[in-house]
């Protein structure tokens, strides 16, 4: 079955959402299969931004991540990369409709709440980055 990694960022935790957002991915369907409130490395924040290191912003966004703690999820489902991309929206919360996390919470691209993980192969490497094997749980929901 597909998983996808999503993280509520430091300003996500910092405005108590935590609920709320976790309320959407239950609501949805979604499986939780691990979840965690952690603080993040500046190694750990440099390697999941790799991609963006020659951005301008690069700086900029390992100082947020590392800033405050972050809730860490594995998500389990059918096509739940795409699913947890639509429920999170665009990069841009400007551009995001309401009804996503970002389009109803956020407000600047670099405080933008929430990170998923954009296609099946970066949910597998993220999902290996940040989290141990033990640390994520295969159960049948009860439903
Ligand atoms: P995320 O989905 O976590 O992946 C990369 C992040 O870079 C993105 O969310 C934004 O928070 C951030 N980002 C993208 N563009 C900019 C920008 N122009 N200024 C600051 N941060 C940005």
């Amino acid at each position: 079955m597909e998983r996808t990694f999503l993280m509520i960022k430091p300003d996500g935790v910092g405005r108590n959402l935590i609920g709320a957002i976790v309320s959407r991915i239950e609501q949805k369907g979604l499986k939780i299969v691990g979840a965690k409130l952690m603080t993040v490395s500046e190694e750990l924040a440099k390697t999941h931004y790799g991609e963006h290191s020659e951005r301008p912003f690069f700086g900029e966004l390992v100082d947020f991540i590392t800033s405050g703690p972050v809730f860490a999820m594995v998500l389990e489902g059918e096509n739940v990369v795409e699913v947890g991309r639509t429920l999170v929206g665009k990069t841009n919360p400007a551009e995001s409709a309401p009804g996503t996390i970002r389009g109803d919470y956020g407000m600047t691209v670099g405080k933008n709440i929430i990170h998923g993980s954009d296609s099946v192969a970066s949910a597998e490497k993220e999902i290996a980055l940040w989290f141990k094997k033990e640390e994520l749980i295969d159960y049948s929901l009860v439903n």
